[in-house]
């Protein structure tokens, strides 16, 4: 496995790779590696002859009141998973390298970034979009390996490929859990052992939620009424948004009548946890 700092040097490589006629899969990551990363590698790695990961901390995509400084940043440790989970090339720019002086370049995807999670994460997509652009250039990957708990991103990278003409294929994989139904995140690293315990609910509320539209419930408020009321026990647990949208274009649906997606940003205490599920409407 060889770690490799420069995007030029990176690219030539694998173009190189590229010419021979081998697959290159990719994952972009921020690094502080769980069992969710590493089943997307492993994704990678059983599709494809060539794993690429990007261990970044992307500073267009925090906030100003956000986390960027006390993201967790375990690199020898990330690096050793890398290892040992059959990584080709692990990506390790620096900030000057991708945001070099005078950087004024942006890719934004209208609308979807300003909804759900972009409400109060103003920007936050905007720096998404912009990164995974970057990293596709200098990468070139044949597939791009996403996670579905982070659904608005993939939705939105998704889109910013099919219209930017992206040479690439997405693949979503599942959300990895806990025994409790938590799903994995570097942020769940910041709970307290209550808050830990108490965010559990998240997963149980989307569970709630599948099972009243199994039983026939189709009436999104009803349903979101639910889900709110069994989150609010939760002494530790501050709802920033549930709601139920369209999967295409993640508008506010009234009823179930469609494929849709029930997404919910939950704060235990200064940690922002997110969660979703999608609905197969038969
Ligand atoms: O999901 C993440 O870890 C990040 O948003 C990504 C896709 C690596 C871009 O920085």
């Amino acid at each position: 496995m060889k770690v490799i700092r420069n995007p030029q040097k990176l690219n030539r490589i694998l173009k190189r790779i590229s010419c021979e006629r081998k697959s290159i899969g990719f994952v972009p990551t921020m690094g502080a590696l769980h069992l969710g990363h590493l089943s997307l590698i492993k994704k990678a790695a059983k599709d494809n002859e060539i794993v690429v990961v990007s261990i970044f901390v992307n500073p267009t995509q925090f906030g100003p009141k956000e986390d960027l400084k006390k993201y967790p940043r375990p690199l020898k440790k990330d690096i050793e998973l890398c290892r040992k989970s059959g990584v080709d090339f692990v990506f390790l720019p620096d900030n000057k390298t991708i945001y070099p002086y005078g950087y004024s370049t942006f890719v934004k995807v209208e609308g979807l970034s300003d909804l759900l999670c972009g409400v109060s994460r103003p920007g936050h997509f905007r720096g998404v979009s912009t990164i995974v652009a970057k990293l596709l250039n200098i990468v070139g990957p044949d597939i791009i390996y996403l996670g579905q708990k982070d659904a608005q991103q993939a939705i939105i990278i998704k889109r910013m490929v099919r219209d930017l003409n992206f040479p690439v294929k997405i693949k979503i994989m599942p959300t990895v859990r806990l025994a409790d139904g938590l799903a994995l995140s570097s942020r769940n690293a910041y709970l307290t052992g209550e808050q830990r315990k108490e965010a559990a609910v998240l997963s149980r509320s989307l569970s709630l939620a599948r099972s009243l539209v199994q039983a026939g419930a189709c009436d999104s408020s009803r349903i979101l009424g639910r889900m709110k009321e069994m989150i609010r026990k939760k002494r530790q647990a501050r709802i920033d948004y549930i709601e139920i949208v369209d999967l295409e274009n993640l508008e506010k649906i009234k009823k179930i009548d469609r494929n849709c997606l029930i997404a919910l940003a939950v704060k235990f205490g200064n940690t922002r946890l997110i969660d979703n599920t999608i609905i197969n409407h038969a």
